[in-house]
């Protein structure tokens, strides 16, 4: 018989090289029903049947990176690049707050046209308007006094997805431009200032292998951030990664418990790209351990244009069938989708 999963996972929230190896190549499907039955445990035992949501605001297309897998990388001269004022941001804001988001996430790519000033005049609007949201940013890799002005001016949370933790890997992934050493710094200051933190991975990026994930998981066991983003990688059709495979709906589910086992206290979000590769993706997301979804809030006019990969969900849909649509979909697995900031419970 098959080893099943061992106990101290949960107890230590430590795990072997060699279990990380057997959760993920299991055949049997009673160890991955316990698995997952585990790890829904321990999500419920910490935020109960409560989805948090966020409203995703991408507010700008263009990027000065040039990241092989993304499709906002700044050589495909096929995307539609676009930009929102600090108007149209506003007004997605308020969309939002009407339909019960009290967290919204700012996310573009690495855009130079918004300097400093502009990020931090567009959080302290926000908060000034919305004094009971958080403003959460996703917009790249900065200084260190970059992100301690956007905190200043009121920025709660930010994300950062590390990618992989593997030097190697990290190159196959990126330019030589970038460097895992800068990106894991970034992270570094961001817990240091005070942000709530958020990194996180592809699932079955080329390269990957059971040692970068293993190398993932010593990585977050030594930020301690209090969100972890992880998808599958689907491949987008203007980048060097075109031909490659996507990741499984399998293999991403099995690292969501994985992660809610070891990290029983974070905030993980069941991704847009989960809902891309499978129509109930999103709802096999929650039931594996994630707490967390995003719907979209931006304008319909630009949603297409925001494609870091092929055939993404929701494009056609305003945010408030988005919301209701979510809102469905959570009820149906027995989950409430709720209005709040959705903070990390320590
Ligand atoms: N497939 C899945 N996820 C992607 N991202 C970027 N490109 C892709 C892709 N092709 C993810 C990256 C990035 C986040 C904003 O989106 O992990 O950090
Ligand atoms: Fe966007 Fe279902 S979540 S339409």
């Amino acid at each position: 018989a098959e080893l099943q999963i061992p106990e101290h996972i949960q107890e230590t929230q430590n795990i072997t090289r060699e279990e990380l190896e057997m959760i993920l190549h299991t055949q049997n499907p009673l160890v991955t029903e316990e698995l997952r039955r585990r790890a829904q445990q321990t999500a419920k035992a910490i935020y109960g049947n409560k989805i948090y949501v966020r409203g995703l605001i991408e507010f700008t297309n263009y990027c000065k990176n040039n990241c092989y897998y993304c499709g906002i990388r700044c050589s495909n001269t096929d995307a539609d690049r676009y930009r929102l004022s600090l108007e149209q941001i506003l007004s997605c804001c308020e969309t939002g707050w009407n339909l019960g988001f009290r967290t919204f996430v700012l996310q573009g790519g690495e855009d130079p046209h918004f300097t400093d000033e502009h990020i931090c005049q567009i959080v302290r609007t926000i908060k000034e308007i919305y004094p009971d949201c958080a403003v959460t940013l996703s917009i790249g890799e900065k200084s260190e006094e970059s992100y301690q002005a956007y905190f200043n001016a009121g920025a709660d949370r930010y994300l950062l997805r590390h990618e992989t933790a593997d030097e190697d890997h990290y190159k196959k992934l990126h330019p030589e431009q970038m460097s895992l050493v800068f990106r894991k710094n970034c992270l570094k200051n961001l817990k240091k200032i005070g942000y709530q933190t958020g990194c996180g991975f592809m699932v079955g990026s080329p390269g990957q292998t059971v040692d970068t994930l293993y190398r993932d998981l010593l990585f977050i066991k030594e930020l301690k951030p209090e969100m972890i983003g992880i998808g599958p990688f689907i491949p987008h059709k203007d980048t060097p990664f075109a031909k490659e495979s996507p990741g499984t709906l399998e293999q991403t589910l099995r690292l969501l418990s994985i992660i809610r086992l070891i990290h029983p206290h974070a905030l993980l979000p069941a991704t847009t790209a989960l809902g891309t590769i499978d129509p109930k993706g999103r709802e096999k997301g929650i039931l594996a351990g994630a707490n967390v979804v995003m719907p979209n809030l931006s304008p319909v006019n630009v949603r297409d244009k925001y494609t870091l990969y092929d055939n993404k969900i929701c494009t056609g849909d305003e945010a408030a069938e988005c919301k209701a649509c979510m809102a469905a979909r959570m009820k149906s697995i027995g989950y409430e989708v709720v209005t709040d900031r959705g903070d990390y419970k320590a």
